[in-house]
């Protein structure tokens, strides 16, 4: 063999050689920054059909007859019903009269269609309710019937209940309905029996009994559920652009969405018409899930309510012209509109808003510690308006953090103007909104590793990768999302609260996606983003440990191959979180140093979140084709990432009392 083929064949044999696995090391000599009970959370906005159709578990399109358009929209009336506009509720002043259909082979009624039909489990209960009276006198029996009109058997109905009405006054009745089967898109049907009577019905209500923990004007179990099992830290509500209104007669009216159900007024929704090529033209917002059941739910799944209000802007992407929005000393009722909120939260039940909390059914305060002014505002009439709330909210309220804006952008001149405003504003938070692409999750790694630590903290308020032609659910989206979260991890000093955004849709009724939980009438699916949000919070610990990669932070930089990592300390544990977004697998050598003497650890779980179906998600059909996979762990000195990973290894600090 001559002298160059041997040097080729060495060659050859060298590079055949598996590399030496990188060390990746986890430093416990100085744990870091405390990582906030806040900083994994759930952001709420009434878009997708996610409040009315959604998380409010009212059955009942229309209930109040309220529709502007069209007072009976989502209804078909049948035989002789007139619609009213004198009824018992000032906000909602429309209702319909029921009158003899003039012949005896005919009928008075009227069907309701629900939110895409309405949803009906075999065996469950249902509370139908409605105000009613005879306004002449008399007695009206009033058939209530769960119909399929749709079906092909002897028999549309599948339950009927009677409800009497006898009172020239105005009366709530209700009455405790079966469903006979399963329907995820039947009618709710009222016949007038009597005859020669009229009776007039406002405010028909249909809900499950079994709501959320069983709260009348309850929500849906499942999909509040989904919100528990994220166990957020903090809880931002109600939207989103809502907030802002296409105008501002119809922003978000906190002071609407309280007191009795029947007297808040509908308002409209401007996801009905935002996009043309998903338009729902019969999309309003009830305020049937309003704040207090936004506190309760706050309270229940232990997180912090984070309420966001108008700053007086109307939605600037929808409104070039000024007099759009509330000049800026014409802001005094907006600001009222923060005070007052804080007092229908925190104040006392003597106070005039803790009253009204107190009578909705929640004496004690709700402990309200933020708020938000404007949601994703810009340009210099931004602060000109927050400054004012600032000032008078600093001056009642020195205790409640106040969170601003750093407008639509994750970069750029908006962003580069706003920060510095917000630091000379003193806003304890600044709330930043990323929807953005692969290359962008890939690239921020170490996107708060520069920041100012003197300022405002972090809020990263609304965020999802959103991959170009593909936006919509699938695995792949959610893993760079793991990946870059380990960066908000690693700077939980600065970084104090993160939300993905939008939180729901419905599959016949949405208008944005990626969203984190999808619905139909009786289902729910959880996202693999779902399951990143999960993983982070369960896994969310007390403190940040120092995590490297031969010695520099492991944030996918050049160098890296796409390998992201941070770790924490909870108590005895450490969770170190790895993602690997190559398409080739990645071995490491995991070290802990820095480890005091007589302490050891010792591998406990692995949690692995991965899949070969790179670009799909779970799905109704199939809710659990991708979910994290746990196992015991005996020995973690070197560990073996497959393409495409998130993985989380668990680990005990053991201390040797020797
Ligand atoms: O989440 C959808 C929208 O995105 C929000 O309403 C708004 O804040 C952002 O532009």
């Amino acid at each position: 063999m001559n002298r160059s083929r041997i040097l080729f064949l060495c060659a050859a044999a060298l590079l055949a050689l598996p590399t030496a696995a990188q060390t990746l090391d986890v430093n416990l000599s100085r744990p870091g920054a405390s990582i906030q009970p806040t900083m994994y959370g759930i952001f709420f906005e009434d878009i997708n059909f996610a409040a009315d159709g959604g998380l409010y578990a009212e059955l009942v399109k229309n209930r109040s007859f309220e529709f502007p358009q069209d007072a009976l929209q989502g209804w078909t009336p049948f035989g002789r019903v007139a619609v009213r506009d004198d009824g018992p509720f000032a906000r909602n002043p429309h209702y319909v009269r029921l009158s003899d259909p003039g012949h005896a082979q005919k009928w008075t009624g009227l069907d309701n269609h629900g939110f895409f039909g309405i949803g009906l489990q075999a065996g469950a209960t249902y509370r139908f309710s409605v105000w009613a009276r005879v306004p002449e006198g008399g007695s009206a029996t009033l058939r209530v019937e769960f119909v399929d009109p749709a079906s092909a058997g002897e028999q549309q109905a599948f339950a009927q209940e009677r409800v009497v009405v006898a009172s020239r006054e105005w009366k709530q009745y209700e009455v405790v309905m079966t469903a006979g089967r399963t329907d995820p898109k039947a009618t709710l049907r009222i016949f007038l029996e009597s005859r020669g009577v009229a009776v007039d019905l406002e405010h028909v209500s249909l809900f499950p009994t079994d709501t959320w923990m069983g709260h009348r004007n309850g929500m849906r179990k499942d999909l509040a559920q989904a919100l528990a099992d994220l166990h957020p830290g903090v809880f931002r509500f109600p939207g989103g652009c809502i907030v802002e209104g296409t105008d501002l007669a119809t922003r978000y009216n906190w002071k609407d969405s309280v007191g009795p159900v029947e007297n808040r007024p509908l308002n409209e929704n401007r996801w009905e018409y935002t996009f043309t090529h998903r338009f729902y033209p019969d999309y309003f917002q009830s305020y049937g899930l309003g704040f207090y059941e936004f506190f309760c739910l706050s309270e229940e799944i232990g997180a912090e309510p984070l309420p966001i209000l108008s700053c007086g802007l109307a939605c600037q992407f929808q409104n070039d012209d000024p007099a759009a929005h509330a000049p800026v000393d014409g802001l005094e009722p907006y600001i009222q509109d923060a005070l007052d909120l804080i007092e229908f939260a925190n104040g006392g039940a003597d106070t005039p808003w803790g009253a009204v909390r107190a009578q909705m059914g929640h004496p004690a305060p709700f402990n309200l510690k933020f708020i938000g002014i404007g949601n994703e505002q810009w340009g210099p009439e931004y602060p000109e308006r927050l400054e004012p709330f600032v000032k008078a909210l600093r001056a009642a309220h020195p205790e409640i953090r106040i969170v601003g804006s750093a407008g639509p952008d994750s970069e750029g001149a908006q962003f580069d103007y706003l920060w510095p405003e917000m630091r000379r504003l003193q806003a304890d938070y600044v709330d930043e909104h990323y929807y953005r692409p692969y290359a962008w999750f890939l690239s921020q790694g170490a996107r708060y590793d520069g920041y100012d630590r003197k300022g405002p903290k972090v809020f990263a308020g609304e965020y999802a990768c959103h991959a170009q032609g593909r936006k919509v659910n699938h695995f792949y989206a959610s893993l760079l999302e793991a990946a870059f979260m380990t960066g908000l991890e690693r700077n939980a000093d600065l970084v104090h609260m993160a939300t993905y955004a939008p939180l729901f849709a419905h599959v016949e009724g949405w208008q944005w996606r990626p969203d984190l939980i999808w619905f139909d009438n009786l289902r729910s699916v959880r996202s693999a983003s779902w399951h990143v949000q999960a993983l982070y919070s369960e896994f969310r610990g007390q403190q940040v440990l120092r995590t490297t990669l031969d010695g520099a932070f492991v944030t996918g930089a050049e160098g890296q191959d796409g390998l992201f990592a941070s770790s924490v300390l909870d108590g005895d544990r450490i969770y170190v979180k790895v993602v690997n977004t190559a398409d080739a697998p990645r071995t490491l050598t995991l070290n802990f140093s820095g480890l005091k003497k007589k302490r050891s650890v010792s591998p406990v779980e692995r949690v692995r979140f991965t899949t070969d179906r790179l670009y799909e998600d779970n799905t109704l059909d199939a809710p659990e084709q991708i979910v994290p996979v746990r196992e015991a762990l005996s020995d973690a000195a070197e560990i073996t990432l497959p393409a495409c990973c998130f993985d989380i290894y668990v680990f005990t600090l053991n201390s040797s009392k020797k």
